[in-house]
């Protein structure tokens, strides 16, 4: 089995991924090999599965575009054909959309999407979903803001189908511009009947979740024009007035400003943590994926 977009999960699968993670010990995929295969820059996702690997018992390989054949000329699918040969499964991430699903294809390997160009991120999204249950005890019924990049942030794109499936109530927040697109608006809306507001203005009252992403800047036509949008909807001390005492703020990082470091030492503040969480979460899902 692949796992390509959070799409390829129902909320049971998901949900048995999420309970898999507290169980899953070592040893597991011991003789195991898994591949990270990287074409775009990375320092959670890369790591926390190689780390995630070694803690299951397995080993791991990794693809560094700089020093292999890609500078000879090889391509994409041929380079994946080879890297097949060498691992069970293989992490790919790439800034072209379609990238890991191209891999899948020619791959006799498990593939996992770590990410590819501003389409999906559902291991990302994994980790969230697990985060904010760990916090919050559940995901039906919360109230959670989206701040950001919504058009291009791929973590963002995954995590509106996840909880929207998990029926959380969203308020969406995006530079004018950067609306996250309508048609995966209406999708949630007709498949989940989610309840999905769209704001202009900052307002974080009444939310329990806060989740906030850099600005994808690598994916704009226009560099200036992300410069423009930079200093938009930064979250300072002063942003939180008025919100729930309880709120959580999360962010799949890297952070580039959007999060003011004088939040970090607020009990709001569980960005770093979420991150940690990425191991434990990522030896459930190559658990989950070595028994398929
Ligand atoms: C994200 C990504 O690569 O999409 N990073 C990550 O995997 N935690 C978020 C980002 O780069 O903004």
């Amino acid at each position: 089995m692949d796992l390509i977009s959070i799409r390829d999960l129902n909320q049971k699968e998901i949900e048995s991924i999420l309970k898999h993670v507290d169980e899953t010990k070592t040893t597991k995929g011991k003789g195991k090999i898994l591949a990270t295969a990287f074409f775009e820059p990375s320092t959670r996702t890369r790591l926390s599965f190689q780390s995630a690997a070694l803690r299951l018992g397995m080993n791991y390989i990794d693809f560094s575009p700089e020093v292999s054949s890609l500078r000879k000329g090889e391509n994409f699918t041929d380079t994946l054909r080879m890297i097949d040969g060498y691992a069970d499964i293989v992490v790919v991430r790439h800034a072209k959309e379609g990238a890991a699903r191209l891999a899948a294809g020619v791959s006799e390997a498990a593939v996992i999407n770590g990410g590819d160009g501003g389409n999906q991120h559902p291991t990302q999204t994994l980790v969230d979903l697990y985060t904010i249950k760990k916090l919050k005890k559940k995901i039906a019924g919360l109230d959670i803001a989206l701040v950001g990049d919504l058009k291009h942030a791929r973590t963002m794109h995954s995590l509106v189908y996840a909880l929207a499936m998990f029926g959380a109530r969203l308020r969406l927040i995006a530079p004018s511009g950067l609306e996250l697109d309508k048609a995966l608006v209406n999708e949630v809306k007709n498949k989940y009947d989610a309840s999905v507001e769209t704001r202009p203005q900052m307002d974080l009252r009444g939310m329990d979740v806060l989740y906030t992403c850099r600005i994808q800047e690598e994916r704009f036509a226009d560099p200036y024009e992300a410069k423009r949008v930079k200093e938009q909807f930064k979250i300072t001390l002063e942003t939180l007035q008025g919100a729930k005492n309880d709120l959580v703020i999360l962010n799949p990082l890297p952070r580039l400003g959007e999060v003011d470091r004088t939040l970090d030492t607020t009990s709001h503040a569980k960005y770093f943590e979420q991150a940690h969480y990425g191991v434990p979460v990522r030896m459930g899902i190559i658990d989950y994926l070595l028994q398929k």
